[in-house]
């Protein structure tokens, strides 16, 4: 059967019927795949051909004797089935009288936070299972902290397996009491809990007798009558452009997902990032032209004027606008085995926007056990910060618990094109809006022409005592010999001044390369050759390095000496100590050292003297043109 197909015709049946977007979350034996296999399985919205297979793989994996195992309904992927764990997000979806719904099916497994962040970042309403005879473990409250974060205001404490606790009040009331003194400070708007058993459909359609105590609804009941009130519809208008449309010199529209509010013809939007304001057209579908559309509508825009607008630009409600600023603070949900490491460039997608973006402080790290702040340096796996962000250009979004398709962003590795984080915006930091560039009346090309020369930054690196600084200070010699104007950062000096702060951790590697970086471009800026001699080890750094500077005025000079010989020569006697111990993080012991793949000049030290390496990098600049 064809999913979205399959979707689609049975939410236009169902149309008039409101729809409530939930997931079940819960540690693998919680009996998740089962409650939802039992929800589906009772509203008997089973195809007859998904019956009879489950019948058959009942028999041949079931946990369940000869009854149906409803889990097997929903846990459909084969690895999963011999594993025994649910290892994707699974939409399911199902319906009543009264409303219809879409169930995120999301792991318990914790390498699977990622999963659950993207059902929650979709649902109005978490249902959190508990297994009756475990209670509340360190998975539930992350759980329901993670739901929180991702906006999520609405959840059920589903007790599970209340049949196995002899359907006992005080069991059931313990676990609620100890959930709630965790859940009181995530803001929930409604919380049910709901004692059940999912294996024998105890209080999930209709309330059993077997709990004569519990006063409240089933949770059938309750997910068909609670009011979630998500209606983006009543937000301000918000159309992230997806794509400028224009097939012909006619037409030129700006399609997209409208991401809050409604339009109609003759409404006034502006351009978020310019301010330029327009009048609304047409509302151009595959079905013809709407009179209005509303959040969740996919659609292109006619405009009354010619107006400048590209991807990742946001059309808005004029009295409502979003924010437009390249320094935000929000949370982080990190979602990578490689840590996070502040500082170091990742690509951020904001709706339809990317720009490169850092985390330019980590202020707290959050314990999900406890909610407090703990101090860090960066995040691992399934860590949750918050910290301030700077992105390279200006970005357009609305804090996240005002709109989570405009307020929540991911990180993208730039080498593995990996997804490694979630956001959540909290707010603009307004210091950046009052800070503009000066534009300067003399500017590095008169300040260039002033020295004679083409100003660029030779970027050496090599492990420690590969003799970077040996050659840098060479070739620094040579050029001033002939009058250049030069300057020499290196490593162990800045580490005495502006870098003194750091230690050898991945992250304030970064920190590191990334500060020496913004002071070289400040001397290419004023006309200077610069030499800088670091280990930069992490290829990442360097090409951010590259990208702050103009093309051509970043030259990386590769000195390739094996680690071998470099701990032979150990010039400091550093190598000696790390092998004893008695140093940590040194790189190419027990810190890594990624060699450039393709740097402009690759020096090896074994053959040749330093007097060759340094007159070959001088001769490679007056080859270019650097030297006037
Ligand atoms: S980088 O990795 O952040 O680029 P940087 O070039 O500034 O390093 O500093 C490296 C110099 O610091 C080395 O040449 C060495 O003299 C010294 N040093 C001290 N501890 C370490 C260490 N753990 N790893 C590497 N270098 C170290």
């Amino acid at each position: 059967m064809n999913a979205p197909t399959a979707l689609k015709e049975f939410l236009d049946a169902q149309e008039k019927k409101t729809l409530l977007r939930f997931l079940t979350c819960g540690s693998v034996d919680d009996g998740k795949s089962t409650l939802i296999g039992r929800l589906l399985y009772d509203t008997k919205l089973l195809f007859e051909d998904t019956l009879a297979s489950l019948e058959k793989d009942s028999k041949k994996f079931g946990t369940d004797g000869d009854n149906i195992d409803f889990a097997l309904l929903v846990d459909g992927l084969e690895a999963e089935r011999e594993q025994g764990i649910t290892i994707d997000v699974a939409y399911r979806f199902f319906a009543t009288d009264k409303r219809k719904f879409i169930v995120a099916d999301t792991p318990g497994h914790e390498q699977y936070t990622r999963n659950m962040a993207t059902g929650a970042s979709n649902s109005d309403l978490a249902v959190i299972l508990i297994d009756a005879r475990k209670g509340v473990l360190v998975q539930s409250r992350r759980h329901a902290y993670i739901a929180s974060l991702l906006g999520i205001r609405h959840v059920v404490l589903a007790v599970n397996k209340i049949d196995l606790v002899d359907y006992s009040q005080k069991v059931f009331d313990d676990i609620v009491a100890d959930f709630r003194a965790f859940s009181a400070k995530l803001g929930f708007v409604t919380e049910v809990a709901i004692p059940l058993s999912a294996r024998y459909g105890i209080n999930v359609m209709e309330k059993s007798a077997e709990t004569p105590w519990y006063q409240g609804t089933s949770l059938l009941e309750h997910l068909e009558t609670v009011d979630v009130d998500a209606a983006l519809t009543d937000k301000p208008f918000r159309l992230p452009v997806q794509w400028v449309n224009r097939p012909n010199l006619d037409f030129r529209g700006f399609s997209g997902t409208i991401a809050g509010g409604r339009v109609k013809p003759g409404d006034t939007v502006v351009v978020a990032k310019s301010g330029k304001a327009s009048t609304v057209t047409r509302i151009v579908t595959q079905d013809g032209d709407l009179p209005e559309a509303v959040a969740g509508d996919a659609i292109t825009l006619t405009l009354a004027d010619e107006v400048d607008i590209s991807r990742g630009d946001v059309l808005a409600a004029p009295d409502a606008r979003p924010a437009v600023s390249s320094q935000f603070a929000a949370h982080l949900l990190w979602m990578a085995e490689e840590e996070l490491l502040p500082g170091r460039q990742y690509l951020m997608k904001v709706g339809t926007a990317m720009v490169p973006a850092q985390m330019s402080a980590l202020k707290y790290k959050v314990d999900v056990n406890t909610l407090e702040h703990m101090a860090g340096k960066t995040l691992a796996l399934n860590e949750v910060g918050y910290g301030n962000f700077s992105t390279a250009q200006p970005l357009v979004f609305d804090p996240y618990r005002d709109n989570r398709d405009t307020g929540g962003f991911i990180l993208i590795d730039r080498f593995t094109n990996a997804t490694v984080a979630a956001g959540m915006i909290d707010f603009s930091l307004m210091r950046a809006t009052n800070v503009h560039w000066q534009a300067l009346d003399v500017n590095k090309d008169a300040r260039a022409a002033m020295k004679g020369q083409r100003p660029v930054i030779l970027w050496f690196t090599g492990l420690s005592g590969s003799g970077k600084s040996t050659i840098a200070n060479l070739v620094e010699k040579k050029l001033a010999a002939e009058g250049k104007h030069t300057s020499l950062l290196d490593g162990d000096n800045v580490r005495h001044g502006l870098n003194r702060d750091l230690g050898f951790t991945d992250a304030d590697r970064v920190e590191n390369i990334r500060r020496v970086g913004e002071v070289a471009k400040l001397f290419v800026d004023s006309g200077t050759i610069v030499l800088t001699a670091f280990i930069s080890p992490f290829r990442s750094e360097r090409r951010m390095v590259r990208e702050v500077v103009g093309a051509g005025e970043f030259v990386e000079v590769f000195v390739d000496t094996p680690i071998e010989v470099c701990m032979q020569r150990d010039p400091k006697g550093l190598y000696e100590k790390a092998k004893a111990g008695k140093i940590k993080n040194f790189t190419g012991i027990d810190s890594p050292y990624e060699a450039p793949e393709v740097a402009e000049l690759n020096i090896k030290t074994v053959t040749g003297d330093t007097e060759i390496h340094a007159q070959r990098i001088v001769d490679y600049l007056r080859d270019r043109g650097y030297l006037g």
